[in-house]
């Protein structure tokens, strides 16, 4: 018993020796550094990435959004893991032609989305629906699936099918993929930074960019200036008027909270996950119903959050209407009373007045990260 007590007290310290030593050993060469310098003059020849720490994880978040995180989806994020996923995500390489990367549909200054109706892959073939936004993943719950017909778990599983896809991205395999990716001098550094050593791998490669997804977060829109200055802090509800909005933004955001929220959420928060809106009567593109082949699915889709909405036109999965006032023509007098119709909407529409319909695109607006859009850490990292 005493023999078993000391080994395991000898191991203690020695694990214990060995970890001190190991991390003076990193922090003597990389103290608040993402990498050695030797590496960093082969990455600083291509990329244009600070070598200063970088935080994607850490962000500090107003108040109103703290507990918006309670659950986490997917995987963790670690720094260099998610600088390798900014680099592998604005990469041409990761399709068959170099042609696209995933930011050529997922564009930061249009809040992640693409200003067209449908997406050019790597051979000018279009995307059968409009890209959508990427934002706040991190706080999606763990049963949202992902693309407008929710088809994707995760992250991870979303990057596995789009850069194979004969559209989107064309890689004819995965081992094309790593390949590619491998014949490369910085790539090889950054796997290190991100996962201990040089293996580059499919499974590693869908991680990072999942991280890098993950960290894009907004936070910074008008709306959320406002929930700050009026001290609004425990994350679960928005107060019927904020002190810097105008009267116009407040009446809207009065009525989104009436007519919109429980599908779309309260912006702090998502609402529902899919739905149909009344679209069409009959759908060409049946969405979630393509999938299940249950009538009762006919016409539903994903609900798109709603921040960054003013930056992300066209809208709906075709991309039908240009503007967000067609948007709200569309609730006001549009709704089509399909078998699916959600109860949450009138068939016909809400009937909204001039003014009401002024006042709703006035808050959805505010919703409108100039932040996020221009943040350095999500931007192209190439030279
Ligand atoms: C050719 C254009 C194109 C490329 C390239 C592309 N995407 Fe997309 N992305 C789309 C479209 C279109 C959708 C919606 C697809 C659907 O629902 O069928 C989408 C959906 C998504 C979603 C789902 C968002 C949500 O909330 O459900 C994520 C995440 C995403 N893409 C990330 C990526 C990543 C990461 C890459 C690079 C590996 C990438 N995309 C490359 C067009 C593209
Ligand atoms: C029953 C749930 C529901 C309600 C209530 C609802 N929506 Fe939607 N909304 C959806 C769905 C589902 C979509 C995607 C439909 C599609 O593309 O086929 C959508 C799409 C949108 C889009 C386009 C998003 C994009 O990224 O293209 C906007 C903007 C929008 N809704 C605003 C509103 C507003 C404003 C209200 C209140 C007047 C509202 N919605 C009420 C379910 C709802």
């Amino acid at each position: 018993m005493q023999l078993r007590n000391f080994i395991l007290a000898a191991f203690t310290v020695l694990g214990f020796a060995f970890l001190v030593a190991s991390c003076t050993q990193d922090e003597g060469t990389l103290i608040n550094k993402t990498f050695t310098d030797e590496d960093y003059e082969i990455i600083a020849q291509h990329l244009n990435i600070p070598n200063d720490r970088t935080e994607y994880l850490n962000i500090a978040l107003p108040k109103h959004m703290e507990s918006s995180g309670f659950s986490v989806a997917g995987g963790t994020i670690t720094n260099k893991g998610a600088i390798l996923g900014r680099v592998l995500f604005y990469d041409t390489r990761l399709s068959k032609n170099d042609a696209v990367s995933c930011a050529s549909c997922h564009e930061q200054a249009n809040g992640f989305a693409e200003n067209a109706a449908f997406s050019k892959g790597f051979d000018n073939q279009e995307t059968k629906r409009n890209s959508l936004a990427i934002g706040n993943v991190r706080f999606y719950y763990h049963d949202r699936g992902f693309m407008w017909d929710e088809r994707a778990e995760s992250v991870e599983d979303q990057t596995r099918k789009t850069v194979t896809d004969h559209i989107e991205m064309g890689m004819d395999s995965w081992a094309d993929v790593t390949d590619k990716v491998a014949d490369s001098d910085f790539y090889p550094i950054l796997f290190k930074s991100a996962f201990g050593d040089e293996n580059i791998t499919e499974d590693r490669i869908q991680v990072a960019l999942s991280m890098f997804v993950r960290s894009i977060i907004s936070k910074d829109a008008p709306f959320d200036r406002a929930m700050v200055a009026d001290n609004n802090g425990n994350g679960f509800g928005v107060p019927n008027s904020l002190g810097d909005f105008t009267d116009s933004e407040n009446r809207g955001m009065a009525l989104y909270m009436n007519s919109c929220r429980a599908c779309h959420g309260n912006i702090v928060f998502l609402g529902k996950s899919s739905a149909n809106n009344g679209l069409d009567m009959e759908y060409a593109d049946k969405g979630v119903g393509e999938l299940s082949n249950n009538s009762y699915d006919n016409g539903v889709f994903k609900v798109p959050f709603m921040r960054n909405i003013g930056l992300t036109a066209p809208y709906m999965h075709d991309g039908r209407f240009q503007t967000l006032e067609e948007v709200i023509e569309h609730y006001s007098s549009g709704i089509k009373n399909h078998n699916n119709l959600d109860a949450l909407l009138p068939a016909g529409g809400f009937d909204f007045s001039a003014q009401e319909k002024e006042d709703l695109v006035a808050f959805l607006h505010t919703l409108s990260d100039e932040v996020m859009a221009t943040e350095e850490r999500y931007s192209n990292p190439f030279k």
